[in-house]
């Protein structure tokens, strides 16, 4: 039996749905507008077609969908993330419709929509295989797919791997990263799609200073947040001095202020 094979995804799910209720991702996700603003260039929905938007937290890729006149779905399962899109999408008068729904277990028919994206989302389920089907499933034969995630390099990589060292992942669970990876990408979609164009981006993000960027993820981000929970009280300096230092590697500003270099991962699936 191989590693994979025991592992308890509905218990992962759970925990990790408790994990994303945590803290509020709506304050993280401005740092997300430029991927998703790059990636529906690249993948061009048109005025009318239908789009998908998986794990859509507080709407970040939906809402730019919405603005090219697309019919626009986003799920995520944490309902408060799901209530700020709502808003969001109001705030800006702009249509869209937001499901609580697992990116495992798509509440949609087959060949449902035109295009399926997912920014940082659709790469933290946990049964990996699985996700990836229902997003082909859903999506109709002509359609695209479009995803920006990390890699296993640079800011993302490191960011990921200071929380695996103080919450480390159930074994034989797979990286979020190897969806920025060619070889992960082929094995997840690689055996049903006609193309997967994929190019390593940077997008930046902004923030006062890095010690800014470090309050900022220990105060809203749930996965943070749940490491700060699982640690001792002694641990929680170092891993916080760990955040400090992966903001500090990557940042590209020499006046005090933090301006954070992320590279990820774009791909462009033909289906
Ligand atoms: C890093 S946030 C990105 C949110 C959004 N895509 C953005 O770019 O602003 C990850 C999101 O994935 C959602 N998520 C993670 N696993 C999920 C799953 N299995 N089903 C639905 N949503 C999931 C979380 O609730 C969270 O909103």
């Amino acid at each position: 039996m191989n590693n994979t094979a025991k592992i308890d995804y509905t218990e992962m799910t759970n925990n990790q749905k408790q994990t994303w209720s945590k803290g509020d991702f709506n304050q993280i996700a401005r740092q997300n507008v430029g991927m998703a603003e790059a990636l529906c260039k690249a993948v061009d929905p048109h005025p009318g077609q239908k789009v998908l938007d998986v794990a859509c937290g507080s709407g970040t890729a939906a809402l730019v969908a919405a603005r090219r006149y697309c019919e626009v779905t986003g799920i995520d399962y944490v309902p408060e993330l799901l209530d700020r899109a709502e808003k969001r999408a109001k705030a800006s008068g702009l249509e869209a419709y937001f499901v609580n729904a697992d990116a495992q277990n798509l509440p949609f028919p087959d060949d449902h929509f035109d295009v399926v994206l997912s920014v940082y989302g659709v790469q933290f389920a946990p049964d990996q295989e699985k996700a990836a089907s229902e997003m082909l499933r859903v999506c109709r034969p002509g359609g695209k797919m479009g995803l920006a995630g990390p890699v296993p390099e640079g800011w993302s990589g490191d960011f990921l791997a200071v929380h695996a060292k103080y919450t480390p992942p159930p074994p034989g669970v797979h990286s979020p990263a190897r969806w920025g990876t060619d070889k992960g990408l082929n094995e997840l979609l690689g055996h049903e799609v006609i193309s997967i164009k994929s190019e390593k981006k940077t997008t930046l993000q902004y923030y006062l200073s890095t010690n800014h960027a470090v309050k900022v993820f220990s105060s809203w981000f749930g996965p943070t947040l749940r490491a700060l929970e699982k640690i001792e009280k002694e641990q929680y300096e170092d891993l916080l001095n760990d955040l400090k230092k992966v903001f500090n590697r990557y940042n590209r500003s020499a006046d005090g202020a933090a301006i954070v270099e992320n590279t990820y991962l774009q791909s462009i699936v033909c289906i």
